[in-house]
């Protein structure tokens, strides 16, 4: 079982970007404990400040090799994986070339979000990704990704 998460913008900066909304963990630092805590599972970690980067990754999971990407940023063996984990940052509000993205792939695509978006600003009550997603996860911190690491294993064993 192959997974891959997919963080978006301002994400690299974990641990330091706003500590009392997002914790003072860096991402490198928890995907170490995630790969620990799931070793049969091989987590992949893709992260990007950059809209077409990610709907490129995104193209490259549900693909693999037949994405037919006009970059020679291929993945080295195609991408392909069996579930995503997609924390698209502020895209999340704004980007409907990602959702589209998710619509165009079967591969089950689960939104996590680290803060509780809907006890924060109206613009980040809307998501354009909910709607393409298979699940939804938010305002558990750090955890939620693992939330959802369990989630897609469950799915995955549910279908056999
Ligand atoms: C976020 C919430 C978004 O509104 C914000 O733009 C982010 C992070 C979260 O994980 O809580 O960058 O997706």
């Amino acid at each position: 079982m192959k997974i891959l998460i997919i963080n978006g913008p301002n994400l690299n900066l974990l641990g330091r970007r706003e500590p009392g909304i997002y914790g003072a963990e860096t991402f490198e630092k928890y995907l170490d404990e995630l790969r620990r805590r799931f070793p049969g599972t091989d987590i992949e970690y893709f992260q990007s400040n950059v809209e077409g980067e990610i709907i490129d990754r995104i193209h490259q999971a549900g693909f693999g090799a037949d994405a037919n990407l006009n970059t020679d940023a291929t993945h080295p063996d195609g991408g392909l994986v069996d579930g995503i984990v997609l924390n698209a940052g502020a895209y999340t509000h704004t980007s409907v070339a990602i959702h589209d993205a998710i619509r165009a792939i079967k591969t089950p695509v689960i939104e996590v979000h680290i803060s509780n978006v809907h006890q924060r600003e109206e613009f980040r009550h809307h998501s354009y990704i909910s709607p393409a997603a298979s699940g939804i996860i938010i305002g558990f911190g750090l955890d939620g990704y693992r939330l959802a690491i369990e989630g897609l294993l469950q799915k995955a064993e549910s279908k056999g």
